[in-house]
């Protein structure tokens, strides 16, 4: 599958699908396949579609048994109640939000990554990364989440150039395998924000890699929360490694300067302009990311839409 997937090619792979009536499905792949086949796996004997399922708990159910294999390490898909569609009337990524397509069973092994290309790896891992970081801070986070969260950021923090750089090494592979499976179990019970949410258009509408999107906005969000949640940031900041020998703000700024230069060190593009995007759809973009209220809802502080108007212009 080379493109995130849309709710038209999904209903391509239904069809198929309800033509064979497997007895089990299988997600193999990065996340675009694997969220294809958790829906796939709770539909093919239904009479639900997917349009009808684009929000929270609507799904009905499940029968067919799922596992899932990443073969990124990026979005722990595989651990999660969620699945991203393209809603292309919309120009909007949206998610199926069920606890029905948690698959049964998850093999995360990392040398199904190692062949993985230093591009996708820089974009897969920013956004296990951007997991981690969005749960630590959010507005529902959890001590015990948190553990995960902040051992997922250490993880990729340690080893996403490593793996951009020298990807067969199959220790870095297993390091960045792990931090992703960490990130994927943040988001069942806390989930990510405003990064998450203000990266929905620039996939929807641009069709940038939902990785890509993440690692050029999460400095920037991180600027605009920083004074919502400072502690946080600073842990995030000490987590990556940035010496605990500044004030507490200090070593924050230097935490998201961090994460700038990490995804820059990876050849992931500074800024939206080098992505192609027009400045004038900013304001488009941020009447359209006003619409992913489950996201919006859980950032540390609250984002009006002349904050998202901002927030692109300094990620621009
Ligand atoms: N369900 C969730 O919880 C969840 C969480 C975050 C993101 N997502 C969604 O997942 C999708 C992105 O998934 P992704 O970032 O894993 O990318 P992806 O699945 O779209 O794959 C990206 C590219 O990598 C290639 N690829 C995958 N594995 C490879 C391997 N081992 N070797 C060589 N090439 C390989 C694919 O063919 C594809 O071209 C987006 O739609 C995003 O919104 C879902
Ligand atoms: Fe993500």
């Amino acid at each position: 599958m080379n493109t995130e997937p849309s709710v038209a090619l999904f209903d391509r792979v239904l069809d198929a699908a309800r033509e064979v009536r497997p007895d089990a499905v299988v997600g193999f792949g990065g996340g675009s396949p694997m969220d294809v086949a958790k829906v796939v796996a709770a539909l093919h004997n239904g009479t639900q579609t997917l349009p009808d399922l684009l929000g929270i708990d609507l799904l009905e159910g499940r029968t067919t048994y799922l596992a899932c294999l990443p073969t990124t390490a990026g979005t722990g898909s595989e651990v999660t109640p969620y699945a991203i569609f393209h809603d292309e009337a919309e120009q909007l990524k949206k998610g199926v939000v069920s606890s029905h397509i948690i698959p049964d069973a998850a093999y995360v092994d990392p040398d199904l990554t190692r062949t993985v290309p230093p591009g996708v790896t820089a974009a897969t891992g920013m956004d296990a990364l951007t997991h981690c970081v969005e749960a630590y801070v959010n507005r529902y986070a959890h001590p015990m989440v948190d553990m995960y969260a902040l051992q997922g950021i250490r993880l990729i923090s340690a080893n996403l150039l490593k793996a951009v750089q020298a990807g067969d090494d199959l220790e870095t592979r297993t390091a960045m395998s792990l931090g992703s499976l960490y990130g994927g179990m943040c988001l069942g019970p806390v989930n990510t924000g405003a990064v998450h949410a203000l990266a929905y258009p620039l996939g929807g509408e641009f069709h940038v890699a939902h990785g890509v999107s993440n690692a050029v906005l999460l400095p920037h969000v991180a600027t605009f929360n920083l004074p919502a949640t400072p502690q946080r940031y600073t842990d995030i900041a000490v987590a990556m490694g940035v010496e605990p020998n500044a004030t507490p703000n200090e070593i924050a700024e230097l935490g998201i300067e961090r994460i700038k230069s990490l995804s820059r060190q990876c050849g992931i593009p500074a800024g939206m302009e080098e992505l192609d995007v027009p400045a004038e759809a900013i304001p488009r973009m941020a009447e359209s990311a006003m619409k992913v209220t489950r996201l919006l809802r859980l950032n540390p502080r609250e984002v009006t839409v002349s904050d998202a108007e901002a927030i692109y212009r300094s990620a621009y």
